[in-house]
């Protein structure tokens, strides 16, 4: 039986019971996408671990025609995350000193400063203030363009490309097309400074132009999503006022709350079995984050959120050639966030229940909405 994904009852605070039931009963199933691609589903820790780490799983294949897709939007070919070894090595030991971790800590005093005055923004507000609109919102998008050398006045145009980007409304179709050509162009135009800036003598001008749209889209929504859904997640468990160790904390946030309500696809470059099953060539392969962050094979009471978690080898930044190039960025941007609020509002309540808050249906999903009382 096939099965549609996103799931009947995805975009809401708790997982879709699918999740559990696929990787207990099912761990490798078939389902359809909402670009109606059939492709398999992966939900066991090591098996999602071994989709995204065997070379015979290529992301070069799925910008390839005929391809399956799993939203609205194309990706973008020659970009990080449409490449595979040894261009992509190529493309990412370019980049990669940039992100290194200890060049990015050299940011995090600044963005403790932005993420307190935000927090001052939230003060004024006053009680009912919408934590997504004003703080957890800007913060990526803010660092974002600091770092890439994007000017911020522009932050309404490319949150709404971003936006369409991630959609995942059939309505959306064609103006998710008008998003990603004008990005692109807003992007091959631009006189960049900062980290673009820096690349430009090392990349071909469509690589540049790739891997500008790549950390604008990839570099903010998820963040935004992450900050918002780990206070829900703490004010909704009342560990708000508990809260000391962020570093921990924010993994097992990460570990707990979705990333998405799809995997990570790839496509089969040869016959490959898995979990039993003889993948063929050319079929897609979705390694769900979700379901493998809560496998009982790799974490004690995987259901449990426990702040103080150790060895806690989430896979919410992916495994692999592909793991997540910002995750350093954006575990200075969670900790940071998290420790302004909880400093200024102590005493922070959610402004209705967790269950009643609004989800936007998008490929990277998140709340859309998140009042909060300031106490
Ligand atoms: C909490 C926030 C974030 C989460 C949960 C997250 C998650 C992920 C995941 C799961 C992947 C792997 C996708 C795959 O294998 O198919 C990924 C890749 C990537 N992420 Fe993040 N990310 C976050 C923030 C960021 C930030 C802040 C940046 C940039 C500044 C960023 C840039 C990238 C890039 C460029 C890739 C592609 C890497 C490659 O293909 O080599 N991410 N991210």
């Amino acid at each position: 039986m096939t099965i549609d994904i996103p799931f009947a009852d995805a975009f809401q605070i708790d997982p879709s019971p699918m999740w559990a039931r696929l990787r207990e009963e099912q761990p490798i199933a078939r389902v359809r996408t909402l670009a109606g691609a059939e492709v398999w589903l992966v939900a066991r820790y090591a098996d999602v671990r071994f989709v995204l780490a065997d070379p015979r799983f290529s992301r070069a294949a799925v910008v390839k025609d005929g391809a399956p897709r799993v939203a609205l939007a194309k990706p973008l070919p020659s970009s990080l995350t449409t490449t595979d070894p040894p261009e992509h090595t190529r493309l990412r030991r370019l980049v990669s000193p940039v992100f290194a971790h200890r060049r990015i800590e050299q940011t995090r005093p600044w963005i403790r400063k932005l993420a307190e005055e935000l927090a001052e923004d939230v003060a004024r507000a006053g009680d009912g203030a919408d934590l997504r609109e004003l703080f957890a919102l800007p913060l990526p998008i803010q660092v974002i363009c600091e770092l890439l050398g994007v000017p911020y006045e522009d932050r309404d145009r490319f949150r709404e490309w971003t936006e369409l980007g991630y959609s995942m409304s059939p309505g959306d179709r064609e103006r998710v097309d008008t998003a990603m050509t004008d990005m692109q162009a807003y992007m091959a135009g631009l006189n960049t400074t900062g980290l673009l800036g820096e690349l430009a003598a090392e990349l071909s001008h469509d690589e540049l132009v790739a891997f500008g749209v790549n950390l604008l889209v990839a570099g903010h929504e998820t963040s935004a999503n992450q900050i918002a859904s780990c206070v829900a997640t703490l004010l909704r468990f009342d560990l708000w006022e508990g809260l000391t160790d962020f570093e921990l904390a924010v993994e097992e946030l990460l570990r707990y709350n979705r990333f998405s309500e799809v995997g990570q696809l790839r496509v089969a470059i040869e016959d490959v079995e898995v979990a039993g099953q003889l993948v063929r060539e050319g079929e897609g392969v979705m390694a769900a984050l979700n379901a493998a962050n809560r496998d009982p094979r790799a974490f004690e009471d995987p259901d449990e959120l426990d702040l103080g978690r150790q060895s806690n080898q989430h896979l919410s930044f992916g495994a692999g050639p592909h793991f997540c190039l910002g995750a350093q960025l954006a575990r200075i941007e969670l900790q940071e966030s998290l420790r302004a609020l909880r400093t200024r509002f102590p005493h922070l309540k959610l402004a209705k229940p967790a269950e009643e808050l609004e989800w936007r249906r998008v490929l990277v999903s998140g709340l859309a909405e998140l009042p909060v009382v300031l106490g």
